[in-house]
């Protein structure tokens, strides 16, 4: 039996990953930025063994059905093609993150399991080879190997389509991110279908492609120059313009929510009396609120008069990939 166990953190893209060029390699149309997250995460354990007779693939103790078993058995195809292994997986995952409610539960899903298949093989991986192998998995989660600001460079081949870390000197350790919980059950459109559904026939897509490199750069020099303001103006400009393309796609679709525009409007009448906030949000109705940690106890005063304590969770700068070892008791 070969075992691996890892734990790996969501990222919240500041600059999108927004359709796809190669949807089997999944090589991006555009290049992306993340920041890497301390509060959701997944912890997945990989057991490759001669006794089984099929992938079994549990999430939070529940044995997933066909469908979603058969996401994960492409995935270990790759790795088993990979190394000549014939041998079926059990993958046992824990998502401290709600499942498939625009909260990146994909991006750390398959990044945990990426580098669990890695330690059970022990092959023996670069980060960058991790990065691509996670990014076969899931775009997003290529992103999540790494810790704090990340940059998926788009790439045009499977060997260059991979993310790394942007230095920053720590700035990221004075920022915080909001995240105000209107939903957290499963959405109704994927990511990957969401994507697709919009290169395919948004007449707004050719719109978005012209701007994201050039926001891209602005964030960049943001980092370096620790410019709190410019980083959130353009996280703010560039994720509405990722939702305005979906209003455009046939059949149109929308991942907003009446409450995700309260809280959008929120963020605009506290930043106008002075506290500097900026908004994103994913394929899903919950929002997340770029601010630096100085002013997030302001921001909570605020937003609380408005919604629950359970609904607001603060998260900080996280750490990339972390391997676990695997308890005797938790073996096959
Ligand atoms: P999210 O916003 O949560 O990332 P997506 O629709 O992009 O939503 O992705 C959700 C999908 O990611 C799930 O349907 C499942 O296929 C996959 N996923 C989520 N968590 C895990 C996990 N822990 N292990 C493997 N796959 C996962
Ligand atoms: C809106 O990485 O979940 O969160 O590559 O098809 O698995 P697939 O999609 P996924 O898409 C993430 C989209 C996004 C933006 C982002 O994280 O950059």
């Amino acid at each position: 039996m070969y075992v691996g166990k890892a734990r790996a953190y969501t990222n919240i893209a500041l600059i999108k990953y927004w359709g796809k060029k190669d949807e089997h390699l999944i090589i991006p149309m555009n290049s992306s930025l993340s920041l890497t997250l301390d509060a959701f995460y997944t912890e997945t354990s990989v057991y490759f063994d001669e006794t089984l007779t099929e992938d079994i693939f549990f999430l939070d103790g529940k044995k997933q059905d066909p469908k979603q078993t058969a996401k994960i058995s492409n995935f270990l195809d790759l790795v088993r093609q990979q190394q000549n292994l014939s041998l079926f997986a059990k993958v046992d995952s824990r998502n401290f993150v709600p499942t498939a409610a625009g909260l990146a539960s994909s991006a750390s899903g398959l990044a945990a399991l990426a580098s669990a298949c890695s330690t059970a093989l022990d092959l023996q991986l670069t980060e960058t080879e991790l990065s691509r192998l996670a990014r076969r998995g899931s775009g997003s989660a290529c992103r999540s190997i790494f810790g704090g600001f990340a940059e998926w460079q788009k790439g045009d081949s499977d060997q260059n389509s991979f993310a790394q870390p942007i230095p920053s000197d720590k700035w990221e350790e004075e920022l915080a991110m909001l995240f105000v919980l209107v939903d957290d059950g499963v959405k109704d459109i994927s990511s990957r279908d969401g994507m697709k559904r919009t290169v395919e026939t948004s007449s707004f897509y050719s719109g978005w492609l012209e701007n994201v490199e050039p926001d891209l750069v602005t964030a960049k020099q943001a980092i370096k120059e620790k410019d709190f303001n410019k980083l959130g103006q353009v996280t703010e400009a560039n994720g509405l313009r990722m939702h305005g393309t979906t209003l455009a796609a046939v059949p149109p679709f929308t991942y907003w929510s009446p409450e995700s525009l309260k809280v959008m409007q929120l963020v605009r009448a506290v930043r106008k009396q002075g506290l500097p906030c900026y908004f994103t949000m994913d394929a899903g109705p919950n929002v997340k609120i770029l601010v630096e940690k100085k002013n997030l106890a302001a921001l909570k005063n605020f937003l609380a008069d408005h919604f629950s304590e359970q609904q607001l969770i603060s998260a900080f700068a996280g750490p990339g990939i972390e391997r676990i070892p695997v308890e005797r008791s938790e073996e096959l």
